[in-house]
């Protein structure tokens, strides 16, 4: 989500620093900093929005004589968008100095103990409490930095890529990482830490790949990497890249949209980050705790974000009996809606800013409804709106066609599901516990199946690459699957394709099937399973040609079936998401169409 660099070695740090926050600006931020050593001192510049006024602030400054510095562009998840929780941020003695991506789970009861001690806040951020917990310890290495941060960090639980900096060593950086994105550059007396390799690629090529739980200290001649906990050295092979700086910002992929599919694992880790009581079994959504279960819910949203509502709309009824009713935005707006005064609006958006979604909100709050927005962007105009906010937490979605952000929508709102399901009561603990359980495999089960389903969807591409139109069907919790795969081949690949209710394709698409009209549909193993199947069987009765997602060992014959891994219930949907995903993008791929900015469409619709 946000971005680093650090640097030590002969340069002028602070231009090349910022020149580097530059490049990984692709992974969007609301602020900006810098941090250097310079005539003894540890200074820390920083500012609110672009990168351009940080760089207004650097021009009055006399910043080139330092060689070593650091900077983060920061894409807010504690605290609001503004300077005072910009990064770096010092401890309250002004000796250390850090900079941090990721979330630090338990640092509320870290910030009350240190309180205790004296220590002052100037900040909202996670981050400000784990360096003034680094600053503490070393009272107790005797000043040892390395010693200190090991320490540290045996008691802090999330996920975290830091650098730290101190006065005392001003020639040094180190650097950690657990579930957050770290990579470090070895030039000829430099070296380098970044988030990307875009930071530092045009310094060096050679990248050393760092490990969850390996801490480094680097000096413009050394680097050591090292066990955090233990300290014991760890060798590191250093790899020679080839990618071009427009190749390193996807990470290698060829389009940022393939960058964000295969995001998702990791999307679904940051989104249940710190939501999970630590024993498992309930989720924790403090932001919403003030709000009562809502007895009925009006979800408002656009495009793909409306796909997520309605998937939600199976979850919130069946496990958490509160009665929903998904609404397209601009539909809802001008509809004069009925809206119960018991009644609550989720408004779910990924950028926050999407114009009719915002006039939905305003509608429902001019009627006294409460407001609860489903955002991804910190700060964004619906979050500011909202009465109550969520984030999805699925970091920049740079692609048009919207992926990793669906994802994160689905994971939140299974988790609200499973919030207020225990919380009225209709919901047993052990079910609760059970589904998180499950969400909790799911990213590693995800990250095995990609690269399989890539392979499947590249195959499947060239299969049916002369098609002008398709029928995406499904049921339940599949059905707005369906409609988010028709939704994703039409936006990219400019293919015709429509989603339907399965049980619905008799009243009319029915007409249309013949041999070159293909049919893709969800037909996995669940409740649903025996009537879609009839459902296919009358295509087949009309010669069209069937592309079914399904699971081993169901009796269903199609010309191409695509197994799935098994997945439990409406966790099926973070299986298929990705499939729908890949096959659009590899339809598109191979028609040499331009994936990330399909013609026509943006990103954020801040127009009627
Ligand atoms: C645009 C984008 C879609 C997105 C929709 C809603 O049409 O191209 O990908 O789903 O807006 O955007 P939001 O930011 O509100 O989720």
């Amino acid at each position: 989500m946000c971005g680093i660099i650090g640097y030590c070695g002969h340069r002028p740090a602070v231009p090349l620093v910022v020149e580097g926050l530059r490049r990984l600006e692709y992974r969007g931020y609301d602020s900006a900093g810098v941090s250097f050593v310079q005539g003894g001192r540890l200074s820390v510049i920083r500012a609110e929005g672009k990168l351009s006024g940080l760089e207004k602030k650097l021009e009055s400054q006399h910043v080139f004589s330092a060689t070593s510095g650091m900077g983060h562009t920061r894409w807010a998840t504690h605290g609001p968008p503004v300077e005072k929780n910009a990064h770096p941020h010092l401890d309250h003695s002004g000796r250390l100095a850090i900079i941090h991506n990721g979330i630090i789970e338990n640092y509320q009861e870290i910030k009350t103990e240190l309180a205790q001690k004296g220590v002052e806040f100037r900040s909202d951020t996670d981050s400000e409490v784990l360096v003034n917990l680094i600053a503490h310890c070393l009272k107790d290495t005797g000043g040892d930095v390395t010693r200190a941060i090991s320490k540290a960090l045996s008691r802090v639980e999330g996920a975290y890529a830091i650098v730290v900096m101190s006065v005392d060593h001003p020639g040094t950086l180190w650097a950690t990482r657990v579930a957050s994105p770290l990579v470090m550059g070895v030039g000829t007396g430099e070296n380098f830490f970044g988030s990307d390799i875009p930071a530092f690629l045009p310094y060096t090529r050679d990248v050393v790949f760092l490990e969850d739980g390996e801490l480094v200290r680097i000096t413009a001649s050394s680097w050591e990497v090292m066990e955090t906990a233990s300290l014991k050295p760890v060798e590191k092979k250093v790899n020679h890249i080839n990618w071009d700086v427009q190749a390193a910002e996807k990470g290698g992929h060829k389009h940022f949209m393939l960058k964000e599919i295969f995001e998702q694992p990791k999307v679904i880790r940051d989104c249940l980050l710190g939501r999970i009581s630590q024993q498992g079994g309930q989720v924790r959504l403090p932001e919403l705790d003030e709000l009562p279960v809502p007895e009925r819910l009006h979800i408002v949203a656009c495009g793909t974000s409306y796909h997520a509502g309605l998937w939600g709309m199976y979850l919130l009824e069946k496990y958490a009996g509160i009665p929903v009713q998904v609404e397209i935005a601009s539909e809802f707006r001008y509809r004069d809606p009925i809206l119960p005064k018991n009644g609550v609006v989720l408004a779910i958006s990924q950028s926050g800013e999407t114009m009719d979604t915002m006039a939905g909100i305003k509608l429902a709050k001019g009627r006294g409804l409460p407001v609860i927005g489903l955002c991804n962007v910190v700060g964004s105009s619906i979050s500011r709106e909202a009465d109550y906010v969520v984030y999805s937490q699925a970091g920049p979605e740079i692609s048009v066609a919207s992926t990793k952000a669906m994802c994160s929508q689905l994971a939140a709102l299974l988790l609200l599901t499973l919030y207020w399901g225990r919380r009225s009561g209709r919901m047993a603990e052990d079910d609760c516990a059970r589904m998180l359980r499950e969400l909790q495999a799911m990213p590693q089960m995800l990250e095995e199946a990609l690269p399989g389903l890539r392979a499947k969807a590249q195959r499947l591409a060239r299969h049916y690459a002369e098609a002008t139109s398709f029928l995406y069907l499904g049921r339940g919790p599949s059905y707005p699957l369906a409609l988010e795969g028709a939704l994703k081949l039409k936006e990219i690949s400019y293919i015709h394709a429509e989603g339907y209710a399965a049980g619905e394709m008799k009243h009319g698409p029915i007409a249309l099937i013949d041999p070159h009209f293909p049919t893709f549909a969800i037909a996995l193993d669940d409740e649903f399973f025996p009537k879609v199947k009839s459902n296919l069987v009358e295509v087949q009765a009309r010669a069209g040609e069937i592309l079914a997602l399904t699971n081993e060992g169901l009796d269903l014959a199609v010309e191409q079936p695509w197994t799935l891994p098994r997945a439990s219930g409406p966790l099926a949907a973070f299986v298929i998401l990705p499939a729908v995903q890949l096959f659009a993008y590899e339809m598109a791929d191979y028609l040499g169409k331009d994936v990330d900015q399909p013609r026509n469409l943006a990103k954020s619709v801040t127009v009627e």
